[in-house]
């Protein structure tokens, strides 16, 4: 039987170290929470990092043999390869190139040179466990090599690979030192997905600006190969999100903030902690709304979560400093004794806890600066149900393509988003109801499970293409 096997940097639970010993979690991320209810299926098996240093050979194997029970086989990450490869090449230079935050990117060659060794690492770790007739699915910036490396060892493989942040204008690929390699890295696979139209625009141009390589209709040549390039924008797991928001822990959750906010109206904003999120932009974008519209002074709360996330890296340390200043200031400047402008958390929340934010929330934030897709919109029109709520969405997420009942706005511009909270927050609630079952039809139908048969679906056009251009 062909199965399907799943390759990304982290893998969808991850192990913590407690005084009691290790134990595993879920991951977050849009990739892990994205991928996470399908990937069981059909004797599927996802290769990862367990997301934590583990040298010990003794609990490698506990490790292995807790993940295998769930379909998992880990790659371990020694210190120098979470130092060099993930924090450093992956999150301190093709992160911010791909966001277009060039400014923070870090050149370094020994983060190429762990980039390079810890690639190798997962394609001995996928060969291994590859059979002939298996699919190998290769997910995100972190494994830019992976499908040369395995096509050179499997030339015959099915090999797909999907990009889960933005690809940019070929201007910012062309700076990269090593872009040759990267892309030729990705041109390893047979099917290569973007979430939109424009970020697979940007790629063609780079493959042939950077590599000579035309395109046509999405079919690159390269060499006696054919590479299709698509859009495929990711969906999430509708139905599991619009229930969980009818569950009794979600609804007791809604009440227990509601009554602890005293019947304020909420504005929700939930983020991992990064500058491309634009969290600091939003909070003074809030401030502006303050100044503008006191008579929301008293009656709003912006409810803000941030997920702790690459604290190892000097951006988000620095980021989050730069948060918690921001929050204080703005509290110390705004509260009165019976209400806080803001009530921020610093950590992460089990489902049921968010969903029940999303039903208490009147307004949702996500205003990236750059955002590949942004799985937090989706999230939040699946769990309002037959509530009323407004979703203000950057015009730089890749959500903003399909979600266009959301308010659209530019997110360096703080006045137009402090205008759009305002707006939010009086918008008729029959208004209110029409956009979201607009934007319901759309999540719900083009879910997670519509997105990966799609995937699949054209991986397999591709390869029937590729035979029928062998014997032509
Ligand atoms: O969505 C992009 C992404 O890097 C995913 O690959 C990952 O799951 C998520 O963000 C979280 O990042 P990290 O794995 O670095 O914590």
């Amino acid at each position: 039987m062909s199965r399907t096997i799943i390759v990304s940097n982290r893998l969808p639970t991850k192990a913590q170290r407690t005084e009691e010993g290790l134990h595993f979690t879920p991951s977050e991320g849009g990739l892990a929470t994205g991928l996470g209810s399908i990937y069981r299926a059909e004797g599927n098996v996802w290769v990862g990092w367990p997301g934590l240093e583990i040298e010990d050979p003794i609990e490698q194997q506990f490790v292995t043999r807790e993940l295998r029970d769930d379909s998992m086989a880990p790659v371990f990450l020694t210190q120098d390869e979470i130092r060099d490869y993930y924090e450093g090449f992956s999150n301190e230079l093709l992160w911010p190139t791909f966001h277009y935050f060039s400014q923070h990117a870090v050149y370094e060659q020994a983060y190429w040179d762990s980039y390079v060794g810890v690639n190798q690492k997962f394609c001995d770790a996928v060969l291994a466990l590859a059979g002939p007739d298996d699919t190998i699915w290769v997910h995100d910036y972190q494994l830019l090599l992976l499908p040369q490396m395995l096509r050179a060892a499997r030339p015959e493989c099915s090999i797909g690979f999907f990009l889960h942040i933005p690809f940019p204008s070929h201007e910012l690929i062309r700076v990269l030192p090593w872009r040759q390699e990267l892309l030729e890295g990705m041109l390893g696979a047979d099917l290569i997905g973007f979430h939109t139209y424009g970020y697979m625009r940007h790629f063609l141009s780079s493959a042939a600006q950077l590599l000579g390589y035309p395109s046509q209709n999405g079919l690159i040549e390269v060499g006696q190969r054919t590479v299709l390039v698509d859009a495929f924008p990711m969906g999430i797991d509708y139905d599991k999100y619009a229930q969980v928001a009818e569950s009794e822990e979600a609804r007791e959750c809604e009440q227990l903030y509601r009554d602890a906010l005293n019947d304020s109206r909420v504005i929700l904003s939930i983020d991992r902690l990064d500058y491309t999120k634009g969290i600091a932009e939003r909070l003074r974008a809030y401030e502006q709304m303050l100044q503008l519209y006191p008579e929301w002074r008293g009656r709003v709360t912006l409810l803000m979560l941030v997920v702790p996330s690459r604290d190892q890296v000097e951006k988000y340390r620095a980021l989050k400093v730069e948060i918690d200043e921001l929050v204080g200031r703005i509290n110390a400047d705004y509260r009165t004794i019976a209400w806080m402008p803001i009530q921020y958390f610093y950590r992460s929340f089990p489902l049921e806890h968010l969903s029940g934010l999303y039903r208490l929330a009147e307004v949702a934030l996500v205003t990236p600066m750059r955002d590949g897709m942004n799985l937090v919109a989706k999230e939040f029109v699946a769990s309002k149900g037959d509530r009323p709520g407004v979703l203000i969405l950057s015009e730089r997420a890749g959500a903003a393509r399909e979600l266009s009942d959301a308010l659209i706005i530019n997110p360096t511009d703080t006045r137009q988003l402090a205008e759009a909270m305002h707006e939010a927050l009086v918008m008729p609630e029959d208004e209110q109801l029409l956009r979201m079952s607009n934007m319901q039809a759309l999540v719900s139908t083009y879910n997670v499970y519509h997105w990966v048969r799609l995937f699949m679906d054209r991986l397999t056009y591709i390869k029937l293409k590729q035979q029928t251009l062998a014997t032509d």
